[in-house]
């Protein structure tokens, strides 16, 4: 094993393709629906949210896609992030294991989500678009779609989970200063949003609500507006596997190969980022790396959901697809603090779970942190509430490699730094958080409104 503390690549070992898994699943894709018939949606459909280029790579089965020069040159602004042994961990550890951590946190916007959001950015732009709307939760997906919204001189329109938008105003102060306009959601705006108002003045607001105020904001702009998402969809995850190709070559650089690689799972880009890559390998080239998909227990969808037909966002607006799912009514506790509060799961990784591909579990929140602090000790990074899920499963193998007396190379996505966190490292750190049972009776209210799908044989 080399002595060398970070595994640093060239701007010109930056990928000039992403990889597309679609063109190596060995499970057929389910069909994407529409959400008033339950048929199969038609580009038209689509083109209403987004620009026909991003529609498609969203249906493409081509294994590689090439990144536009003009795109590559702003990924190199911060890409090729490091790769890094985790030494000062597995020390403290007293694991024979090797971790190693590729760190998303070192992009501007301070995780994996500019992959994504600069690339598209830029085909709205290509396509025309003045302007773009989009939900996000903890803030890390709108803090990244504003900053590559301002690169091509697009408007963007920012629908922010209510308790996340009370919780994290500095999260808000960043979108805005990148001018996004940010709404706590559920707003006025928008019909669905007022509707759940007159319920409910309170209402906290959920990912799936604030998909579909974005999504209702856009689909009735009459094409002065798009919608922008920043997981689940195939062409997003392809966008982040930027992440897992380069840690491809890191970990040639280390010398080693993994034995799992680990990622935490909110919508599954970040893990798909950097697994497929790893998976193509498995399939492709005769690797056996276990992938391991790590969510939180509070909103368990890929270990407690189930894989069917479901949609996407609250009000039934956006497409429906075959997914992991708590059902699209669920509403995970505001008291969770570690993100990751989708209800869905992307099709493609739903499918390779299901398939038994790719591994998963869950992990309950006080020992999230526990893990992010231990991490944050010794690596000296604080991370993401969200990343450090998959810290818990990576110091988790590598205590199980102890028990065993085994060497295992382990790899993990640290997906991005938690230094706007502050407000739930705070109730960790004050013993306020606690840990969250799985809701099962909610989760059972909420598979009863499942679209019922009746597709041919
Ligand atoms: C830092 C970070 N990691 C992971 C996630 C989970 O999303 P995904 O599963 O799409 O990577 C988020 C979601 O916002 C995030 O902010």
């Amino acid at each position: 094993m080399s002595e060398q503390t970070r595994f640093l690549l060239n701007e010109s070992d930056l990928p000039k393709f992403w990889y597309n898994v679609m063109a190596d699943s060995p499970v057929a894709p389910n069909p994407v629906l529409r959400p008033d018939t339950l048929e199969p949606v038609t580009p038209d459909f689509l083109s209403v949210l987004f620009p026909m280029e991003l529609i498609m790579q969203e249906v493409s089965t081509e294994q590689y896609i090439e990144i536009p020069e003009e795109l590559r040159k702003i990924y190199k602004l911060y890409r090729p992030p490091p790769l890094l042994p985790a030494r000062r961990l597995e020390k403290a550890l007293g694991t024979p294991a090797h971790i190693y951590y590729k760190y998303e946190g070192v992009s501007p916007a301070g995780s994996h989500k500019p992959n994504t959001a600069i690339a598209q950015a830029f085909y709205n732009k290509v396509g025309g678009t003045k302007a773009l709307t989009t939900e996000t939760g903890a803030g890390q997906w709108g803090s990244a779609l504003a900053m590559a919204c301002k690169m091509f001189d697009l408007d963007l329109e920012v629908y922010m989970v209510k308790v996340s938008y009370n919780q994290k105003p500095y999260r808000r102060i960043f979108m805005q200063t990148f001018g996004a306009q940010v709404y706590a959601s559920p707003t006025g705006r928008t019909n669905y949003g007022r509707s759940l108002l007159e319920q409910d003045p309170d209402n906290p607001g959920s990912l799936g609500i604030a998909i579909s105020e974005a999504v209702e904001v856009a689909a009735t702009s009459g094409g002065a507006k798009k919608y922008s998402l920043g997981s689940v969809l195939n062409h997003v995850l392809m966008h982040q596997s930027v992440i897992g190709e380069e840690a491809l070559k890191q970990m040639d650089m280390a010398g080693e190969y993994p034995d799992v690689v680990i990622g935490c799972t909110g919508g599954g880009s970040n893990f798909a980022g950097i697994a497929y890559p790893f998976l193509r390998e498995n399939l492709k080239n005769g690797q056996r790396t276990r992938l391991l998909a790590v969510e939180p227990s509070a909103s368990p969808s890929l270990t407690k959901g189930t894989f069917t037909f479901d949609y996407g966002d609250t009000a039934k607006m956006g497409p429906v697809v075959k997914m992991h799912t708590l059902g699209h009514g669920f509403v995970p506790p505001s008291i969770h603090a570690g993100g990751l509060r989708y209800h869905g799961m992307a099709p493609s990784m739903s499918a390779f779970v299901d398939a038994g591909l790719i591994d998963a579990v869950a992990v309950p929140q006080k020992a999230t942190f526990e893990a992010a602090i231990q991490f944050a000790h010794a690596e000296g990074i604080v991370p993401a509430p969200e990343s450090s899920h998959a810290i818990r499963a990576a110091i988790e193998e590598a205590l199980d490699a102890k028990a065993k007396d085994e060497k295992r190379v382990i790899l993990f996505n640290l997906s991005g730094h938690g230094n706007f966190d502050m407000a739930a490292y705070d109730s960790y750190l004050s013993g306020k958080l606690e840990d969250y049972e799985y809701p099962a009776e909610d989760v059972e209210a909420a598979m009863k409104e499942l679209p019922q799908v009746n597709l041919p044989a």
